[in-house]
């Protein structure tokens, strides 16, 4: 039996439920005499900082020291990308940009000191809204160009064509446990960090930077994280110089944490986008070309702005072959929070415009939706806009149409009509979206990663590798390859945290390839393991090395794979071997081939392969306010051959949820002054069990293995968040309803919260009766 394929569960699913698996705060009851630290926040979105009275502070009982910039021993910088992070600055950027930090024995001796720092601010001029950013040319990058074919001739000679634009909003990750950092001279009295980091590497060098020593004087773990979503891909590393810099000046360990409203006013969020475009068409709904315009929000600083912005022009196309394609993206600067990775990582934002945009031309064609989209699809031996050949283009017609016949679709389109005449309050909508994801960092170096294995004279064995566990079930998936890798029982492998000293210069767990790096690295390291035990088992049971096979903790000639008997056990291997002499760790390294791209001519191959999936969504909307429910939803998705099913159907449950709560519910509201307005629960509308769909229907697609990848699996993390955009269809489809006989396009605010939707079914009346008295 092979643990890989197994819908075995997360492999700390009993301690996430029981409280018993730990985080890194939970760590703090470790350190002797730890500091805590609260920072002193600007009220300002932009302002000078004249001055820092720290002494009131610093006289107060249990207040050790106000750190500023003056402690900082090494740079003064922790930008991740592009060096414009202060960490402590001299100009305010946002509004409740740290100042300065309190170094206090307990968190609300701290808090007490931060409120008494006199800051003296000279306020300069805020921009706030991208629409001030763009009339001030306030620009964080220059235009990024993709284009392909004869976008403005194609466009001009356009038997149809029309502008549009769309505006969409930005997420907070929310994810269940905030920022948190412990740092601490270790016993040789270098620096160790503990961090709820998606990237031990960056923070290292980060931390590294601010000391100003080497990275061999840093070692960084990531223990695991109770939720990322590209939300401590660079987002930690502040925090964790922060601790690094107090630890530094007091000798002490220095613990920062996070409490919610300061995690949600200071950390970056997805980037909100505003589009607008000028797209032509045939009768029949074929897109003949689009010239698009994309606007991001980047926030105050460039942080992961440009990879960002690049991932949604290259999924503007999400399924669909555009022949004549030009799309620009900048990232405008604001003063807000640096936003930053969320899952799908700028494709969401790219997809959810080009959806937009096809539900316009079906309307203008007066056919259905789906119809349109299939006619629009790739097809085999079709390239992208940045000239990638789409492989598998057939996947996305079997997806669609295996879909469809499952969720009886055809059929419920016609109960939904049914449904939408009898009823004058209350509509339905039923609609179906494709999936097409990139799977690779854009930034092709990125595409690596190791792994170190070690085996013990007792035959039981540690993995190391450079991933990091965030909930996605990683961990759990890289158990499942070392064990099959050894042939040996799950219990027989331990998995260690994430550590610096253990794999150096590791990528961020992002980009959703961790377990395809990671898990290459790790059957790597395990296959040198095996080889060399065969030559040992081979000569012990006197049969040739290549006849051996390891499985279920014994090494047996195959032909008695099936005598529990037989053979020797992995144990007494390993002990024999170390007798021998023989090494029983190994190192293992992977490197994704034959990626590029070149952003000069905008061309190149920057994904390995493409992940598919598709959904069909319904939902249900009262007239009178706009509240709607999820009636069902049905999901088709492409993870290859699953490496661990279970882990992959909670991801995709995880993924549509979250991206339903980004395009329905959440809303990030700033005020007028820059200061952000939603900064809780109680504010900040997430998805509940409420919103979850009444019935979920999720399947694998079968007999996908994609064999240029580990295991024949695909990646999952991101890919399932865009399958969301089949809700927001549908809540089109049901706002359209309202305006019978025909609209000729919805416009519906994004998030579509039941205020929006509200306003939506508005403007279709407005436009349907519009539309008759013109006739
Ligand atoms: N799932 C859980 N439970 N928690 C997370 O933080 N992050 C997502 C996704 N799924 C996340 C998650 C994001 S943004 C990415 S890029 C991938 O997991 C990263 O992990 P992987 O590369 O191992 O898939
Ligand atoms: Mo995920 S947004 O790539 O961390």
């Amino acid at each position: 039996m092979t643990q890989v394929g197994k819908a075995i569960p997360h492999e700390s699913a009993a301690g996430h439920v029981s409280g018993e698996a730990l985080y890194t705060d939970d760590l703090l009851a470790r350190f002797a005499a730890p500091l805590h630290a609260w920072p002193v926040l600007s009220p300002h979105a932009h302002a000078r900082v004249v001055s820092i009275d720290a002494g009131a502070a610093e006289a107060l009982p249990d207040v050790v020291k106000v750190l500023t910039a003056s402690d900082v021993p090494g740079e003064n910088e922790v930008g991740p990308a592009r060096h414009d992070e202060p960490l402590f600055p001299d100009e305010v950027q946002f509004h409740n940009q740290a100042v300065a930090w309190v170094l206090a024995e307990s968190v609300e001796a701290a808090r007490a000191g931060a409120a008494a720092v006199a800051v003296d601010y000279e306020p300069l001029p805020a921009i706030v809204t991208m629409d001030q950013a763009l009339a001030a040319q306030s620009f964080l990058t220059d235009p990024l160009t993709i284009s392909s074919g004869e976008p403005a001739e194609a466009l001009a000679a356009a038997p149809h064509s029309f502008s549009g634009e769309l505006r969409l909003g930005g997420q907070e990750h929310f994810y269940l446990e905030t920022q948190a950092t412990i740092a601490a001279w270790d016993e040789a009295g270098e620096v160790f960090i503990h961090s709820s980091t998606q990237h031990p590497s960056e923070t290292q060098e980060v931390v590294a930077r601010v000391l100003g020593v080497p990275l061999r004087m840093v070692t960084c773990q990531s223990l695991r994280m109770g939720g990322a979503f590209g939300g401590k891909e660079t987002q930690a590393n502040p925090y964790a110089a922060v601790a690094a810099v107090g630890a530094h000046a007091t000798a002490r360990p220095v613990r920062v944490r996070l409490d919610r409203q300061l995690d949600m006013a200071l950390t970056g969020k997805r980037h909100p986008f505003w589009a607008r475009y000028r797209v032509g068409h045939d009768d029949e709904g074929r897109i003949l070309a689009l010239d698009l315009e994309l606007y991001s929000d980047g926030g105050w600083s460039l942080d992961l702005s440009t990879p960002i912005m690049y991932r949604a022009l290259f999924h503007c196309d999400n399924c669909y072959r555009i022949p004549n394609l030009r799309v620009v993206g900048r990232v405008l600067r604001t003063h807000k929070t640096s936003q930053t990775a969320f899952r799908g990582f700028g494709g969401p934002q790219g997809m959810v415009v080009i959806e937009d945009i096809l539900d316009r031309v079906a309307r203008a064609v007066a056919r259905p939706g789906h119809e349109v989209r299939a006619l629009n699809f790739y097809r085999e031996g079709d390239r992208t806009h940045y000239g990638q050949l789409v492989r598998d283009a057939g996947r996305i017609e079997r997806i669609w149409t295996s879909l469809r016949a499952r969720a009886d679709f055809g059929r419920r389109l016609a109960e939904v009509e049914a449904h939408n005449h009898a009823n004058e309050h209350e509509k339905r909508g039923l609609a179906i979206t494709p999936v097409r994801f990139g799977i690779s960092f854009t930034a092709s170096f990125f595409n690596q990663a190791g792994a170190l294995v070690l085996v013990y004279r007792d035959g039981s064995i540690q993995v190391n590798h450079g991933g990091t566990e965030m909930g996605q079930g990683l961990h759990t998936k890289m158990l499942q390859i070392a064990a099959d890798g050894l042939g040996v029982p799950l219990e027989a492998v331990r998995l260690m945290p994430t550590r610096t000293d253990k794999v150096p210069n590791t990528s961020a767990t992002a980009a959703s390839s961790g377990s395809d790096l990671n898990g290459a690295a790790v059957e790597r390291a395990c296959t040198q393991i095996r080889e060399r035990l065969a030559g040992v088992a081979a000569a012990a049971l006197g049969v040739a090395p290549g006849d051996v096979e390891f499985s279920e903790g014994r090494v047996r000639p195959f032909w008695q794979a099936e005598d529990p008997e037989a053979g020797l056990s992995f144990a007494e291997l390993a002990g024999r071997a170390y007798i021998q002499r023989v090494p029983l760790f190994a190192t293992g390294y992977y490197r994704t081939p034959k990626i590029h791209f070149d952003e000069q001519t905008g061309r190149g191959k920057p994904f390995h392969y493409f992940a598919y999936g598709a959904a069909i969504t319904e939902v249900e909307v009262d007239g009178f306010t706009g509240q709607f429910s999820i009636r069902r939803v049905d999901i088709l998705h492409d993870v290859g051959d699953s490496i661990s099913p279970k882990v992959d159907i909670g991801q995709i449950e995880g993924g549509f949820i979250q991206g339903l709560g980004w395009l329905t519910s959440e809303e990030l509201v700033w005020a007028d002054d820059g200061r952000l307005a939603t900064r809780g629960a109680s504010t900040y509308k997430l998805p509940t069990l409420g919103e979850c769909p009444e019935q979920f229907n999720i399947e694998l697609l079968p007999s996908a293995s994609e064999p240029s990848v580990v295991k024949g699996s695909k990646a999952v993390g991101e890919p399932p968040l865009m399958l969301a955009i089949s809700a927001r269809e549908a809540l089109r489809a049901a706002v359209a309803a309202f305006a019978e006989p025909g609209v000729d396009a919805v416009e519906l605010a994004c998030p579509s919260t039941p205020e929006a939707v509200y306003w939506a079914i508005d403007r279709a009346r407005a436009r349907a009766v519009g539309r008759s008295a013109a006739e």
